[in-house]
């Protein structure tokens, strides 16, 4: 089953066509708006929604023609329903009915969530239901327990910020520029040592849970103070310990977990899956503990359209459909479904 895949959840417009049952990627097409939004230090959602308008027509188009099929050769349509920015999943949505509309073609909505935790499998064929996944983006850092393409369960998530939020804001903190995550993680890389020893997070239960907001503090703290003793900022120094401080508990409660669970692998998507240390550690602590660790490339990590066309295509492949009448869900949580 070949679909194609639309993705407008926040600043990325991606189309990607996969073939589903063979897991592959036949065109995976994305128009970034860094640019646009670079000047606001964030995604500004009005002008995220009109990029998307602009650019879904050119770049399902160009996924189109990368996988060398008409709309007319294609078996279905999958499209993200959420979670997201409200106006720039209504663009998706909507272009996915005109699609599905035209052509006559089956279709389904998707949770954008199941899309980076499904991922892997495009680029590890072997790489089969249950293991343990660590989605980690600019909305979530959530640990799951998938046992098949539409059966998981959330075993933990932030208190607070995510962690690509944090990585974002920190960069702003440090003036690195908009979006943070590769930037810090460029150079946290450059930097020789350990880098500022800021504190871990520790949940006021000791319990379950990932935290950001008090590495932040920490790191404003830290950037002020400079700033009062007029001290020169060792930014490399800062963005290697925050860096260091943000990975570690990923790290160890994603291992924790599939241990306690008996996972023999572990998982990682979504866009902060891309940062370098991340990657080195988890494959080091996954190996020390005599775990499979399945990384996808970055280009797969990031929101994509390649990702949500083999998670709706799954869906398709199962005799799932939606109704005419599915809207967006901005808020469905890792588990839910919009279809
Ligand atoms: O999955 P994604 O593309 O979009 C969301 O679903 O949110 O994730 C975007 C987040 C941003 O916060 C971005 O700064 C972060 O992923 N990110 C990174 C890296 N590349 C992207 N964070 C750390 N290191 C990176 N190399
Ligand atoms: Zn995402």
């Amino acid at each position: 089953m070949v679909v194609l895949g639309l993705e407008s959840s926040c600043d990325e417009t991606g189309a990607g066509v996969v073939d589903v049952g063979a897991r592959r990627v036949l065109a995976n097409v994305i128009a970034s708006q860094h640019a646009t939004h670079a000047e606001y230090g964030g995604v500004v959602p009005e002008l995220a929604s009109r990029e998307h308008l602009k650019n879904l027509k050119p770049v399902v188009d160009a996924a189109l023609a990368q996988a060398g099929l008409s709309l007319a050769q294609l078996d279905g349509i999958a499209v993200t329903a959420g979670p997201g920015l409200a106006g720039c999943l209504h663009l998706g949505l909507s272009a996915a009915k005109a699609m599905a509309l035209a052509s006559g073609k089956p279709w389904v909505g998707v949770n954008h969530l199941e899309g980076h935790l499904l991922a892997a499998q495009l680029e590890h064929p072997g790489l089969e239901f249950p293991y343990l996944a660590l989605v980690v983006s600019g909305g979530h850092t959530s640990l799951l327990e998938v046992r098949g393409p539409f059966e998981r369960r959330r075993l933990e998530a932030t208190l607070d910020d995510a962690a690509g939020e944090a990585f974002d804001k920190v960069a702003k903190l440090l003036e690195l520029g908009f979006p943070g995550g590769p930037a810090v993680d460029a150079l946290a890389g450059g930097h020789a040592g350990q880098g500022v020893a800021f504190p871990r997070a520790r949940p006021k239960d000791g319990g379950a849970g990932f935290s950001y907001s008090g590495l932040k503090t920490a790191v404003r703290v830290h950037v002020d103070r400079s700033a009062r003793r007029g001290e020169a900022l060792d930014k490399a120094a800062i963005a290697a310990g925050f860096q260091r401080a943000a990975i570690e508990p990923l790290v160890r409660k994603a291992v924790e977990a599939a241990q306690a669970l008996g996972l023999a692998t572990v998982v990682a998507g979504g866009g902060v899956a891309a940062n370098r240390l991340l990657r080195s550690e988890l494959q080091r602590a996954c190996a020390e503990a005599g775990l499979a660790c399945r990384l996808s490339s970055p280009a797969l990590c990031a929101d994509n359209g390649a990702m949500i066309a083999y998670a709706g295509g799954l869906r398709l492949l199962d005799g799932q459909r939606s109704p005419w009448t599915l809207g967006i869900h901005p808020s469905l949580d890792e588990c839910g479904s919009p279809c």
